[in-house]
């Protein structure tokens, strides 16, 4: 009887590892122009049930990418690199969550580290853009991840539980699924550095992760990406770890070579 229980257990483990599709977002930061958008937009992408391809242009691209995909895109989805922690009001230069819904944005990533050390976004500014974008119905990539003093003081995991202290929080006061959302797990140290964290270590952390959020509604269904210098010569090894749902990639992703590369085979 144990051992069925227990088989049983594996077999949906492995099923729920698997209806979680992959996402390979590519985070163009302050790059790129219209001549990129139109070589993606142009690209015939692997079209397949298990995989979703985003690619984060800067804000003011991302209407034009999006009337270039509609018209030559099997399957590129759209998303921003940043939002509005306001919904609205006299904020000169901000861009609301709404805003970027109309401009073609599904997803949109917040708490990227470079914002978080450039531009002051704390934790809690985190989960308030996570809610605005909830509302306008873009998904947010969370972004997460411990400096490299972090990690040498053993600090890694309660760094993690800190920024997403918030972000669960509200997750559990609205009885949000999951499912909406994605977390990028992405060290400080790995990112832009040529050296990413091994599959195994990423993958502590991803499991670590998936544990924290268990008591938000439909954790199995909840997607969590690595980035941190992604490349061609690391994806496969990465994306075979169990917890390690896709990737979110910033150079890899500036030329269509390397960012077909790194997508998975199957
Ligand atoms: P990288 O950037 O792939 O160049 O390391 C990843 C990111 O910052 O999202």
């Amino acid at each position: 009887m144990y051992v069925l229980v227990a088989l049983v257990n594996i077999a949906t483990r492995f099923w729920v590892m698997h209806m979680r599709k992959c996402l390979i977002a590519g985070n163009w930061k302050l790059n790129g122009d219209h001549t990129l958008c139109e070589q993606f937009a142009g690209t015939a992408f692997p079209t397949k049930p298990s995989l979703d391809i985003v690619i984060c242009p800067p804000t003011v691209l991302l209407q034009s990418m999006h009337q270039l995909v509609k018209k030559y895109s099997n399957c590129l989805h759209l998303g921003a690199q940043d939002v509005s922690v306001e919904a609205q009001g006299a904020y000169t230069g901000e861009i609301s969550a709404k805003m970027l819904h109309e401009a073609g944005a599904q997803y949109c990533i917040i708490g990227h580290s470079e914002r978080r050390a450039n531009f002051a976004e704390t934790n809690e500014k985190v989960a308030i853009k996570m809610t605005h974008l909830l509302k306008a119905n873009v998904s947010p990539i969370i972004c997460v991840g411990e400096s490299r003093e972090a990690r040498e003081q053993q600090q890694t995991l309660a760094v993690i539980e800190a920024q997403l202290s918030p972000i669960k929080a509200v997750l559990q006061q609205q009885a949000v699924s999951c499912a909406q959302i994605v977390i990028g797990y992405e060290p400080l140290w790995a990112v832009g550095s040529d050296r990413p964290a091994s599959p195994e270590q990423a993958q502590q952390v991803h499991q670590h992760i998936r544990q924290l959020m268990t008591d938000v509604p439909d954790v199995d269904a909840l997607r969590i990406i690595y980035g941190g210098s992604v490349t061609a010569h690391n994806s496969a090894a990465l994306l075979a770890m169990p917890d390690i749902d896709g990737a979110l990639v910033g150079g890899a992703a500036l030329s269509i070579d390397s960012f077909l590369g790194l997508l998975p085979a199957v």
